[in-house]
């Protein structure tokens, strides 16, 4: 991706209903990885709103255990939002109950943009691209029942032959969100292809309430593209800031001040994947701490020459001990000039 380009910053802050967030760049919601651990990594390096890992309505609906854990909240983690998947009213409704009397959400956002097969064989994500009146009744029922602000997270559209962001943006509007997420890919493009910019600043254009991009934003540059191209009022950082939670520092210093800052040193991403480590264990037991942070080892270390044997050696460690002493070899496998 182009990462290059110079451009003005001039933005209001960001106001979703009640809600006032003091940065218009948010961190995007992604199942499987947004854990706690993960989100207070990213807002020691300023992201100002996180969102917990997309959540099934019918599976909160009976209280499952798993599902109730993601749900746990660090208080240093706010505002925080929560996001529900399903398309069948009484469940969604029954789980915000069961939110409601647990947690203290800030925000609660309903997805239309999940493109998994099975997903949208229930109808749900994606699909409801194509229920404009089933959607209607969706959020309306939500609004009514939720006492804070509510959210929808869509698409460009369901293919590129079907590209109705506008038609859903207008939709959504009518029934009372305050505010609008848009992943500038149909469906069928899933996470690869190009971002429309030009439909996301279609939405913008149509309807009253703010609306927050996504797609693509791997840069303060791709990040002030996005504002540029479609006049969005936030941004939703997502694979970026995989092993890069400093992309939250660096789009803040390039939008105020026009500053590119150095990629950390080694020593300073050892330090923060070893921060994020404990945290991850302390969240999830050892077991499955080290099991999950493995995939990240990869992300935290991509484009340096030892990363491919460190991802195979990282696999089959089992213990934090073992993770530790893995890491700790890295400043001898990296090169002087890097450690500086
Ligand atoms: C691993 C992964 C998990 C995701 N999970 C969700 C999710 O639970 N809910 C959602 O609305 N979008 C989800 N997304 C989509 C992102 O929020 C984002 O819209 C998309 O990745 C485009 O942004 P990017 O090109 O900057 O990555 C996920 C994306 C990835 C890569």
């Amino acid at each position: 991706m182009d990462c290059r380009g110079v451009f003005l910053y001039n933005r209001p802050m960001l106001k979703i209903g009640s809600l006032k967030l003091e940065s218009n760049v948010l961190l995007a919601p992604l199942a499987g990885i947004s854990d706690s651990s993960f989100r207070l990594i990213c807002r020691e390096f300023g992201v100002g709103f996180t969102f917990v890992e997309m959540i099934n309505a019918r599976a909160l609906s009976y209280k499952g255990k798993k599902t109730k854990k993601m749900l746990r909240i660090d208080p240093h983690d706010k505002p925080i939002g929560i996001q529900l998947l399903g398309a069948e009213l009484p469940y969604l409704i029954q789980a915000l109950e069961v939110i409601e009397s647990f947690y203290d959400f800030d925000l609660l956002d309903f997805n239309v943009a999940c493109p998994v097969r099975k997903v949208c064989r229930r109808g749900e994500g994606a699909a409801l691209m194509k229920e404009p009146e089933k959607l209607e009744k969706i959020l309306k029922g939500l609004i009514q029942r939720w006492h804070k602000p509510v959210t929808v997270k869509i698409r460009s559209g369901w293919d590129q032959d079907s590209k109705n962001a506008v038609q859903i943006g207008k939709v959504a509007e009518q029934s009372g969100v305050h505010a609008i997420f848009i992943h500038g890919r149909d469906k069928n493009q899933l996470y690869a292809g190009s971002v429309d910019y030009k439909i996301i600043a279609d939405v913008k254009k149509n309807v009253r309430v703010p609306i927050i991009a996504s797609g693509d934003i791997f840069c303060a540059q791709s990040a002030q593209k996005m504002f540029d191209e479609t006049g969005c009022d936030g941004i939703l950082v997502a694979r970026g800031a995989l092993g890069n939670p400093w992309i939250f520092r660096e789009i803040d210093e390039f939008l105020k001040h026009k500053r590119t800052l150095p990629a950390p040193p080694v020593s300073e991403v050892i330090k923060t994947l070893l921060k994020h480590l404990e945290l991850s264990v302390a969240e999830h037991g050892e077991k499955n701490g080290v099991a999950l942070m493995r995939k990240f080892v990869g992300w935290y270390f991509k484009g340096r020459p030892y990363v491919r044997p460190l991802r195979q050696k990282v696999n089959t460690v089992k213990t934090k001990k073992e993770f530790v002493a893995l890491i700790e070899t890295i400043p001898a496998l990296a090169n002087q000039r890097e450690m500086c």
